[in-house]
């Protein structure tokens, strides 16, 4: 049966499909399940596009290619990357992810258990040690759907509280520099890591992700890369709807608050520690995000809908909001901060907190004007 045709409540019951591979994926500033839905399926028609160039794990577009839109998603940070098109494109065949993850084990390597620093000691006992190396060594992620579907896997699955995952505890989300978490792991008596079998913890984690399937989704492409660069060559499509959540700046980094998952990605943090992406200077904050939606309209209908949820602090929220002005200067432009107790993005950070931290900032379009009446939008007065 068509999605289209169930409720909301029913698309995503855990007991679905579409239901268990939502969740897919740790990452920051998760938009909101509910949020997706009520704004894909309320602004856009099937077989419409969808455009996410700040895609991260790829929550928008997951759920508007389940909801039969179609769909086009970046993001410059491989992990991002990972999530978002393992999720979007998941192998059909487990058996095929399975047989995968055993042969990884199989070209473990005796160095492979070898430690080379107090962080891989503490961090991964020698047999995860092992086969996480073998992981980063054999597994083609950029090419091949079965290798990329077990590597996001085995990333979602290296940094978890203790005995839940792959590794000594470590924050599902942020990655703490090596120093930091040796002096965490020490102060709080975790000396040794967890003594897992790789194999078992990982074919249990995919069978249960897999029990009802993969989802139906209609067709996508999810690009790695800058959107700056990426937007222009892609350009064929007429989207409805613009979505996207930009980077908040100066709150997260995007590439060192990652940088266990980047390991394993092939990254060598020996050398690219002082590589940041925090977003802190303004000028070049606002020229990114006005270059990425100037290169956006032009995937849109002329009366697509634009839908842009910014972190609510001034800082971050004003450029937008300029920038915004800048690419649609005639367009009435709307506002509302996000409901104050949902699961807001922000709270993804772990910050938590009921306190409204984002504000969605809407350019209606031809099908917004009633919806946004009728979801507490209100006018912005001010236009830089
Ligand atoms: C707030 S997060 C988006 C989270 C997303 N809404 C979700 O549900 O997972 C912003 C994303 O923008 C990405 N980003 C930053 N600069 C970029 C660029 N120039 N091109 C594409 N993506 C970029 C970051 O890597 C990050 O994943």
């Amino acid at each position: 049966m068509s999605p289209l045709a169930l409720g909301e409540a029913e698309i995503w019951r855990r007991n679905t499909a579409a239901g268990r591979w939502y969740g897919f994926g740790r990452y920051y500033a998760m938009f909101p399940r509910g949020f997706l839905h009520d704004a894909v399926s309320s602004l856009t028609d099937e077989d419409d596009v969808v455009v996410d160039p700040f895609c991260g794990r790829g929550n928008a577009t997951f759920v508007a290619t389940v909801l039969r839109r179609r769909a086009l998603a970046v993001d410059i940070n491989p992990i991002a990357w990972l999530f978002a098109a393992a999720k979007q494109q998941p192998a059909k065949n487990l058996n095929q992810v399975l047989s995968r993850l055993k042969e990884i084990d199989r070209s473990c390597r005796p160095a492979d258990r070898r430690s080379s620093t107090r962080f891989e000691t503490m961090a991964w006992a020698p047999s995860v040690r092992a086969f996480l190396k073998a992981a980063r060594r054999e597994l083609r992620w950029e090419a091949s759907i079965v290798d990329r579907t077990l590597m996001a896997f085995i990333a979602l699955h290296m940094q978890d509280k203790l005995g839940a995952g792959l590794s000594n505890a470590l924050s599902p989300t942020i990655a703490h520099s090596p120093q930091y978490a040796v002096r965490w792991w020490t102060r709080n008596g975790m000396h040794n890591p967890p003594d897992v079998d790789p194999v078992a913890l990982l074919e249990d984690k995919i069978r249960r992700r897999y029990r009802f399937g993969v989802p139906e989704q209609a067709a996508s492409r999810v690009v790695l890369g800058d959107a700056q660069d990426v937007l222009p060559k892609r350009r064929n499509a007429r989207a409805q709807l613009l979505i996207t959540s930009p980077p908040y700046r100066g709150v997260t980094d995007y590439w060192n608050d990652h940088w266990i998952r980047l390991w394993l990605l092939g990254h060598n943090f020996g050398k690219d520690w002082q590589r940041t992406s925090k977003f802190t200077a303004q000028s070049g904050y606002r020229e990114l995000i006005t270059a990425v939606l100037q290169e956006a309209k032009k995937h849109l209908q002329p009366d697509a809908t634009i839908l842009v949820r910014s972190d609510r602090r001034r800082r971050t929220a004003d450029l937008c909001l300029a920038a915004i002005a800048d690419v649609w200067p005639e367009q009435p432009l709307l506002q509302r901060p996000t409901a104050a107790i949902h699961a807001g993005i922000s709270n993804g950070h772990g910050r938590g907190g009921n306190t409204a931290r984002e504000i969605d900032l809407l350019i209606p379009g031809a099908t917004g004007s009633a919806w946004a009446r009728s979801r507490g939008f209100t006018s912005v007065e001010l236009r830089a």
